[in-house]
C-alpha cells in the first residue's frame, strides 16, 4: 500500500518535470535508432533533482541496449554550474579500455567539460579520436613529468597532469566545480549531481581502498569528526583523490593552491595548499557520508603483448588491432 502511494507521487513528480521541460524546450523529441528488433523492449525515463532527463532503451534479455542523452545544449543545462572533470592519463595496456569506460560515464552527466591531460610529450591521436566521438565538450592537454621525479623508485604520477588542469581552469573557468577523476575509477551519476553544487570544497567516501575497504570522512550526529583511512601517516587530510570536488571560485581565490611532487601526500598537499580551509569548512555529501558513490576498481595491469608476426600476419586485420593493443 505505501509502496503504490510512493510509486503513484513519484509518476506525478516525473510528470510534472516532464511537462515543464517540454515547455522550456519546445523541441524534446527523442529518436532512438536501432537496426535491430527489440523483443520486450522497455522504456525509461531518468529525471533528476535537476529536471535532467535521459532515456534509455533495454531490451528484455537479449543483452541489446541504447542509451542517448537528450540534453545536449538544451536550455536547462545551460543553467546548470559546469563541472570541469580534471582525468590524468598515460600510455598503457589499459588507457584506451578505461577512458572508453569513463567517456561513456561523462556523457550521461550534463554540463560537463572533461580535461583529458596525458603524461606525454605529444597527444595520442587514438585517445583524441575516443575524445572527438564522445560529443562532450573536452580539452585534450598534454603534461609530461619533469625528468628528475622519473628516476624515482616511487613517482609522483598524474601530479604534472592535474597542475596543468589547474592551470587551464585559471584561464578558462570563472564558476562551477572541478573534480579529479582518474580513468580506474568507478563513477556513480549521482555523485556529479552532488559534487556540482560545492561551496568550497565537498567530500564523500570512496569505496575499495586499503586495507579498510573505504575512505572517508567520519560523520557523528551530523557533523565533521575525523577522517578513516587506512594510511592516515600525519595527513591534515587523509582522502583520496577521488574523494573530493572544489569550487572553481574558491581555486581562483587561491592563486597559489597547487598540488606538490609528493607521492601519497598529492591530495593532502594539495588541499592544505587551499588555506585558509579547515576540516570543519568540508561539505558532506552522499547522503552525510552514508553512501559510495566511486570506487577505486583498478583494473588488472596487463603485460605487453607479444610483437605481431609481420611475415605471417601483415597484410591482415591484426596489423589495425595491434595499434590500439599496447
Ligand atoms: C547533536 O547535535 C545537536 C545540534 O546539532 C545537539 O543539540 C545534540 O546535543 C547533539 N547530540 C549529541 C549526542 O552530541
Ligand atoms: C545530515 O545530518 C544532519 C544532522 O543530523 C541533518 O540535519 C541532515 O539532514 C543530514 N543530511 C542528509 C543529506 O542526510
Ligand atoms: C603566493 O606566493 C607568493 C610567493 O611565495 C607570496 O608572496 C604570496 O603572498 C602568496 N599569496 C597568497 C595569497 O598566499
Amino acid at each position: 500500500m505505501r509502496g503504490s502511494i510512493k510509486m503513484c507521487v513519484l509518476v506525478m513528480i516525473g510528470a510534472a518535470i516532464i511537462f515543464y521541460q517540454s515547455h522550456l524546450s519546445n523541441t524534446l523529441v527523442v529518436r532512438i535508432e536501432t537496426n535491430q528488433e527489440l523483443p520486450n523492449a522497455k522504456e525509461e525515463m531518468f529525471v533528476d533533482g535537476n529536471g535532467i532527463g535521459v532515456a534509455a532503451v533495454g531490451a528484455g534479455n537479449s543483452g541489446a541496449v541504447g542509451i542517448l542523452n537528450i540534453n545536449s545544449n538544451s536550455h536547462s543545462q545551460l543553467a546548470l554550474p559546469p563541472l570541469y572533470i580534471i582525468t590524468p592519463t598515460y600510455y598503457r595496456a589499459e588507457q584506451l579500455p578505461e577512458l572508453t569506460r569513463l567517456s561513456h560515464t561523462l556523457m550521461l552527466v550534463p554540463n560537463v567539460h572533461w580535461l583529458v591531460i596525458e603524461d606525454a610529450h605529444t597527444k595520442s591521436p587514438l585517445v583524441g579520436e575516443l575524445l572527438e566521438r564522445t560529443s562532450l565538450k573536452f580539452s585534450h592537454l598534454v603534461a609530461p613529468m619533469p625528468d628528475k621525479y622519473k628516476k624515482r623508485k616511487v613517482k609522483p604520477r598524474g601530479v604534472s597532469n592535474r597542475n596543468r588542469g589547474l592551470q587551464w581552469i585559471r584561464e578558462h573557468a570563472t564558476n562551477g566545480v572541478f573534480y579529479f577523476a582518474d580513468d580506474d575509477n568507478t563513477y556513480d551519476l549521482r555523485l556529479f549531481e552532488q559534487m556540482r553544487f560545492t561551496k568550497k570544497v565537498s567530500m564523500w567516501p570512496v569505496g575499495l581502498i586499503t586495507k579498510l575497504g573505504v575512505s572517508s570522512p567520519i560523520v557523528r550526529n551530523g557533523t565533521f569528526d575525523g577522517f578513516y583511512d587506512g594510511w592516515i601517516a600525519g595527513r591534515k587530510f587523509p582522502v583520496d583523490m577521488a574523494g573530493f570536488a572544489v569550487s572553481v571560485k574558491f581555486l581562483l581565490e587561491r592563486p597559489n593552491a597547487t598540488m606538490p611532487f609528493k607521492p601519497g601526500f598529492e591530495e593532502d598537499g594539495f588541499l592544505r595548499s587551499l588555506a585558509p580551509f579547515e576540516p570543519k569548512d568540508i561539505e558532506l555529501l552522499a547522503s552525510n557520508c552514508t553512501k559510495v558513490l566511486v570506487w577505486h576498481t583498478q583494473t588488472k595491469k596487463n603485460e605487453r603483448s607479444q610483437p605481431l608476426d609481420m611475415v605471417k600476419y601483415g597484410t591482415t586485420n591484426l596489423v589495425d588491432l595491434k595499434k590500439v593493443i599496447f
